[in-house]
């Protein structure tokens, strides 16, 4: 027996609704915000994610899936969309179209972490991206954007809103130097990981998860008190619309991203119902990425949501979610009634209902158990007698009332009732 590799899932058929609700809804909101889909590779060449997502950062040192291809060539399972969609702008000259450029997808991402409730090595996520933009009003429409987004997935309630503002790479030089003066002292009693961040990305020791760690970040300067004008303008622009349109936030200065392209706002959705892995969506402004890759400066602001957290929540939360269920069994008693069965079938299905009929040549016991299983709204029963009237028996499986209805307005009776 081979078994599933670890830190993978299956998604099975008696779970799949989770799934496709929250990609209905995913899709849905999109549209209402103006982005479109956008679909790129599942592996693009390393130095993209090196390059872009930061070679600082604990996903690129730490938890990519990379080889070499039989050419050669270094290859990366992505570990996260941005940086593909960024590539893809790019290399498409997309610029050159409509702006703000907005794109939305659906994508598996791929990190070697340890295994946990709610952390896997593949993982999906929903995410957007919006280009060209580099006002508040464009964070304040993402933020709003994935506001909604959870709000109509059904986990609104449970989710709060902290958002931050990581400064522009002028500021945060400055900041970089106080943090460094802050950490000097205690170097020695931090972890081998932040002795190296001190000197690449002093800033990537505040998301260090070591207790030892926590004990000096939680006191670090805060980035908040060294925005300069431009950052702290913006940043106070995004708290403005974000409090207009009713949208309840808390500024909280500990979120740094644990990815590098970002700069000024950064947000996390956190949820206390998740245990360790509270994040189930997170984003922010990147205004360097595009530039960094190769393309002329142009500013940007996503986000991604974790799907595998959502469903998480969803099931701790026991929110209802709409299961698709069979509109009507046709149920056969004899060889000729399984025939009509069977071509009553498809007639239905032509009419856009979802029907099922006996393929296994059960008696009329084992289908009705099949079809409450199948949790069919209606069976439509035919035997001798049925086939000369030219009616079937139909059962309500939701009240048990039957009903005698003609073959040729079965489909309207169902879509009547349904
Ligand atoms: P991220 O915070 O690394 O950001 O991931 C976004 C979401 O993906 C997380 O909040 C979490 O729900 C989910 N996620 C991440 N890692 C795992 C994992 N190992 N297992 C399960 N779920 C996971 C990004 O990926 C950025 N690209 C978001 C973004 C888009 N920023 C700007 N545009």
């Amino acid at each position: 027996m081979i078994n599933i590799p670890k830190g993978t899932k299956d998604a099975l058929p008696s779970e799949i609704y989770k799934w496709h609700a929250i990609e209905d809804t995913a899709k849905a909101v999109s549209d209402r915000y103006g982005f479109r889909e956008i679909r790129t590779p599942v592996f693009e060449h390393t130095e993209l994610f090196s390059r872009g997502v930061g070679d600082t950062t604990d996903v690129v040192t730490k938890e990519m899936y990379t080889f070499l291809d039989k050419g050669g060539r270094s290859v990366t399972l992505r570990p996260e969309g941005t940086a593909g969609v960024a590539r893809a702008f790019i290399e498409n000259g997309l610029a050159g179209g409509a702006m703000p450029f907005k794109v939305y997808y659906l994508i598996s991402a791929f990190r070697y972490e340890r295994p946990q409730a709610g952390r896997l090595r593949e993982f999906h996520q929903f995410g957007a991206e919006l280009y060209g933009a580099e006002g508040p009003s464009a964070d304040a429409e993402a933020i709003a954007f994935a506001d909604r987004f959870l709000r109509e997935v059904g986990v609104g309630k449970a989710v709060r809103l902290h958002i931050n503002s990581i400064g522009c790479p002028i500021c945060r030089a400055e900041y970089q130097t106080a943090l460094k003066e802050f950490f000097r002292p205690h170097l020695d009693e931090m972890c081998p990981d932040c002795r190296s961040r001190f000197d690449k990305n002093p800033m990537r020791m505040l998301d260090c998860k070591e207790e030892g760690c926590k004990k000096f970040t939680s006191h670090a300067p805060r980035m908040l008190d060294y925005l300069c004008e431009d950052c702290r303008t913006h940043f106070e622009g995004v708290k403005a619309l974000l409090t207009r349109a009713g949208i309840s936030f808390e500024v909280d200065p500990s979120i740094v991203r644990g990815l590098d392209y970002y700069s000024r706002t950064v947000f996390e959705f956190t949820s206390d119902a998740l245990g360790a892995q509270s994040t189930v969506l997170g984003g922010g402004r990147y205004d360097t990425l595009l530039s960094q890759l190769g393309a002329k400066p142009t500013p940007a602001v996503g986000f991604a949501a974790g799907i595998e957290r959502l469903i998480l929540l969803l099931d701790a939360l026991a929110v209802p979610v709409q299961e698709k269920h069979v509109d009507c069994y046709l149920l056969g008693m004899d060889p000729s009634s399984r025939e009509k069965a069977f071509l009553l079938a498809e007639e239905l299905r032509s009419g856009g209902l979802s029907c099922e009929t006996d393929l296994m040549d059960r008696s009329v016991k084992a289908q009705f158990k099949y079809a409450d299983k199948l949790g069919a709204r209606f069976v439509a029963v035919l035997g001798e007698q049925e086939l000369q009237e030219g009616c079937a028996e139909v059962k309500d499986m939701q009240n048990s009332t039957s009903e005698r209805v003609r073959f040729d307005g079965l489909a309207q009776y169902i879509k009547g009732r349904n």
